[in-house]
C-alpha cells in the first residue's frame, strides 16, 4: 500500500492507494471516532462492495444510504435524503459518513457531511478512477443546479481517502476512459513528463495493467495533494485543475446532466481550450494541439463538441462559472504541453472563434 498526504495542518489527511483496502478494517477504524457510521453509496455499486465495506464495520452502528445511480440525481433534493436518515437515526455531531462510490457519491456525500450538523466526520472511499484521481482528493463537495454544474456546494475536508485499486475491475471500459481524462490533466497542468510516459504508456492502461494504473493513480494524487496543500480554497494555483472544465461543464448542463460522463465533457473541453491557447498564441505549434487530441483519441474519449450546442448556447453556459468574475468569462489555457495558465480574462472574439470552428464540420 502507497501512502500520500494531503498537507493541510491540522486537517491533514492521508490517501491509501492500494489493493484490497476495502477488507482492511482497521484502515477504516483509525479514523472513524465514534460508534455512528452511515455509508452512503448508490444502487450500483451498493452490490458490488457495500457488504465489504459492511463487513470492515462490524464494530459500529451502521446506517446505510443507498442513492439511486446518475449525476441527474446529484442535486439538494438527494441530499437531503442523507439528512432524512441521519436526523431519523439521530446520529449526533461526533458520527462518521462515509462516501463508497464515485465522484458523484463523494460530492454529495462529502457535501452532506459538511452541512449535518454544521459538519461531520467523512471518509471517502472512491470507487472510480475518476474519483480516485480526482475527485475524492482535496474537499470540494457539492451538487449541480439546473442552471450550473457544481453550484452549491462547500470545501469540505475527508479525514482519509481510501483508493481501492481492485474496485476498478469492475468499472466499464467508458468509465475508465472517462478517468483518464483526468489522469492526462495533470500531465498537461504541470507534468510534462507524466504527460509523455501517459503517451507512452496509454495501450497498457486501457488494458488495464495494475502496476501502470496504480502508477497513475499514484501520480495523479500526488500532483493533486501538492496543489490542493498550496492553494485549497482555490485563489491561485488550484483554479489549473480546471483546464478544459468551463467548456466541459456547459457541455454537461447543455446536454442535459447524465448525457456526457464528465471525464468525456472535460476531453472535448480541453480540446477546445487547446485550440484557443493556439489561437491566442500561447501554445506556439499546431503540433502541441494535434498531440493532446491524439491522446485523447487514442483514450476513446469524443474530442468534438455536440453539434446540439451552438456558439451562442455555448456562450449563455459558459457565464455560470465559479472562476468568472463580474461577467467575464475566465478560462484556464496552455503556455505549454505541461504548464497551464492561470485564469485568463478571454477577448470574447477568440473564444467566438474557438467555438465556431473547432470540431465543427
Ligand atoms: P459517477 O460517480 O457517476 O460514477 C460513474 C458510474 O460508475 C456510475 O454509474 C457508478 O455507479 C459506477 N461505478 C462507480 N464505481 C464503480 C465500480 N467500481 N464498478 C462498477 N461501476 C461503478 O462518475 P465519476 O466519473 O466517478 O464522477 C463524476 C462526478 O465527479 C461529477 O459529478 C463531477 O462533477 C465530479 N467531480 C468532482 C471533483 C471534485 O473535485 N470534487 C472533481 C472531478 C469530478
Ligand atoms: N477537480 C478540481 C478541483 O478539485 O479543484
Amino acid at each position: 500500500m502507497k501512502e500520500l498526504l494531503v498537507e493541510l495542518g491540522h486537517r491533514s489527511y492521508p490517501i491509501y492507494i492500494g489493493a484490497g483496502l476495502l477488507n482492511q478494517s482497521e484502515l477504516l477504524s483509525k479514523h472513524i471516532k465514534a460508534k455512528q457510521v452511515v455509508v452512503v453509496t448508490n444502487e450500483t455499486i451498493a452490490p458490488l462492495y457495500l457488504s465489504a465495506v459492511l463487513k470492515s464495520l462490524q464494530a459500529y452502528n451502521v446506517e446505510t444510504v443507498i442513492l439511486p445511480d446518475g449525476e441527474q440525481y446529484k442535486t439538494l433534493e438527494f441530499v437531503t435524503h442523507i439528512f432524512d436518515k441521519l436526523l431519523a437515526c439521530k446520529f449526533s455531531r461526533n458520527s462518521t459518513l462515509i462516501a463508497l462510490g464515485g465522484g458523484v457519491i463523494g460530492d454529495m456525500g462529502g457535501f452532506a457531511a459538511a452541512c449535518y450538523q454544521r459538519g461531520i466526520a467523512f471518509l471517502q472511499i472512491p470507487t472510480t478512477l475518476l474519483a480516485q484521481v480526482d475527485s475524492s482528493v482535496g474537499g470540494k463537495t457539492g451538487v449541480n443546479h439546473p442552471l450550473g454544474k457544481n453550484m452549491i456546494g462547500a470545501f469540505y475536508q475527508p479525514q482519509c481517502v481510501i483508493a481501492d485499486a481492485d474496485v476498478l475491475d469492475t468499472l466499464d471500459d467508458r468509465q475508465l476512459a472517462a478517468g483518464l481524462a483526468e489522469v492526462i490533466k495533470y500531465g498537461l497542468i504541470r507534468d510534462l513528463e507524466f504527460f509523455e510516459w501517459l503517451e507512452n504508456n496509454i495501450d497498457v492502461l486501457l488494458a488495464r495493467d495494475k502496476p501502470a494504473l496504480a502508477y497513475a493513480i499514484q501520480k495523479s494524487c500526488l500532483n493533486k495533494a501538492e496543489i490542493v496543500a498550496e492553494d485549497e480554497t482555490e485563489t491561485g494555483i488550484r483554479a489549473t485543475l480546471n483546464l478544459g472544465h468551463t467548456f466541459g461543464h456547459a457541455i454537461e448542463t447543455g446536454s442535459g446532466y447524465g448525457t456526457y460522463l464528465h471525464g468525456e465533457a472535460v476531453a472535448i473541453g480541453t480540446c477546445q481550450a487547446a485550440d484557443l491557447s493556439r489561437r491566442l498564441g500561447l501554445l506556439d505549434s499546431d503540433y502541441a494541439v494535434e498531440r493532446i487530441i491524439a491522446l485523447f483519441i487514442k483514450v476513446g474519449l469524443p474530442v468534438t463538441p455536440p453539434e446540439s450546442l451552438d456558439t451562442d448556447r455555448f456562450l449563455e453556459l459558459m457565464a455560470v462559472d465559479k472562476k468568472n468574475v463580474d461577467g467575464q468569462i475566465r478560462l484556464i489555457l496552455l503556455k505549454e504541453i505541461g504548464l497551464a495558465t492561470l485564469p485568463v480574462d478571454v477577448a470574447l472574439d477568440s473564444l467566438k472563434m474557438t467555438l465556431k470552428t473547432y470540431g465543427r464540420r
